[in-house]
């Protein structure tokens, strides 16, 4: 089956490489497997990241596919069609997942997942709004829930590197409904936006530099990747409390494996991982974390009651139609802005009325 998507024949440094095609060939669909007819895609950082060939090596280990390369890591839509094998989703279910950078992506008409990568969408808002949060809510449930274990207690003070971004926004929402208290940073321009989330120490970094400010948190979440990139965690690790917990996005793991090969590159990464861990863990008795995105359609299920129950909103920076998809990621690489750049695809009421057949190119 083919369908409409946009994709890249070959790396691309630049965004404008990115073409829409109507005659995408859709890899078979597993029994196991859902085929979800998409509403709306998000842009995320790691699109673009992946369209200049940062980390193949790693992600072909995992499986990644050829060219053409669909690019896109948040899908909402309906389900178009089932696996033999799956009976947890029915063709018309509304649902959202969050598509690893190793398989092919979200900017197509079609999208084909593991049914156990997929969960019911929230029913409190539209999918086109919904697909600004799968990806950036799974690494932030990884991080904040399964690595701090934030959703557990209550009480603490968390502190969120880059908190108006699609990550950081997420982040702040789910630790305000877990009942922390919250310190992060943004321009001027998003203070207000920091403040109205819940954050209740909001440090402008165009005026002042958060580890001159800031002092002994419990949990430091980095997500602001340096550019160019380095690896330099002194100020965080500096306003973390002894015994405090520290989780960050931003890993050498990717751009080793990028220079060296994914063996060695996985290999320098884990030296590099394990020697700071044990030297927090002995000196200031601290855990410190590196999160990698994995698929689970678990998190995703959970973070729909947060949204069905006005805990967590999608934050959107932009709309772009597919058509755009250029012009969509250039907006997510400019690094500044609220929330999320997203990409329409198909119209939920249509897809609703027709799952199998709506917005669907050649058979
Ligand atoms: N490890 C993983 O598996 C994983 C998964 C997801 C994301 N990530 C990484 O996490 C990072 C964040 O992703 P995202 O989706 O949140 O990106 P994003 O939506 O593009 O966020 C960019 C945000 O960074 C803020 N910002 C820019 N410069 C800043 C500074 N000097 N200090 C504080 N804030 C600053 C901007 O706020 P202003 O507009 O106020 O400047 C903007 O809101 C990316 O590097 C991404 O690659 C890693």
């Amino acid at each position: 089956m083919t369908c409409r998507a946009a994709i890249i024949d070959q790396f691309e440094d630049a965004a404008d490489g990115v073409r829409v095609v109507s005659d995408f060939i859709l890899p078979p669909l597993g029994d196991t497997d859902v085929e979800i007819a998409v509403v709306a895609a998000g842009v995320n950082p790691v699109d673009c990241l992946v369209r200049q060939g940062y980390g193949d090596p790693l992600l072909r280990r995992y499986g990644a596919p050829g060219f053409p390369r669909v690019l896109g890591c948040d899908v909402a839509g309906i389900v178009s069609a089932v696996g033999a094998g799956v009976d947890r989703f029915r063709v018309g279910d509304r649902v959202w997942a969050a598509v690893p950078p190793w398989r092919q992506g979200a900017y197509a008409e079609r999208v084909r997942l593991p049914a156990d990568w997929v969960a019911h969408a929230p029913t409190r808002i539209p999918l086109r709004d919904a697909a600004a949060l799968p990806y950036a809510g799974r690494v932030v449930w990884q991080a904040l829930a399964e690595s701090a274990g934030l959703h557990r207690v209550r009480g603490q003070r968390l502190f969120v590197h880059a908190g108006a971004g699609g990550v950081g926004s997420i982040a702040i929402q789910l630790a305000v409904a877990w009942g922390h208290e919250i310190g992060s940073t943004c321009s001027t321009g998003n203070v207000s936006f920091l403040r109205e989330l819940g954050a209740t120490q909001v440090v402008d970094y165009t005026r002042e530099q958060f580890d001159q400010v800031c002092r002994d948190y419990d949990v430091v979440f980095n997500t602001l990747a340096p550019d160019p990139p380095r690896w330099d965690e002194r100020p965080h690790l500096r306003i973390l409390r002894r015994g405090g917990t520290y989780v960050t996005l931003i890993t050498p793991v990717m751009h080793l494996a990028t220079l060296l090969g994914a063996r060695p590159g996985l290999v320098l990464a884990g030296g590099l991982y394990w020697s700071t861990a044990l030297w927090q863990r002995a000196v200031h008795a601290r855990r410190y974390h590196w999160i990698l995105f994995q698929p689970d359609g678990r998190t995703l299920a959970e973070l729909a009651s947060y949204v069905d129950d006005g805990l967590l909103r999608p934050v959107i920076r932009s709309r772009y139609p597919l058509e755009q998809v250029a012009a969509a990621q250039q907006d997510c690489e400019r690094g500044h802005g609220r929330g999320k750049v997203m990409i329409d695809i198909g119209d939920e009421e249509a897809l609703l009325a027709d799952p199998a057949s709506a917005n669907r190119g050649e058979q």
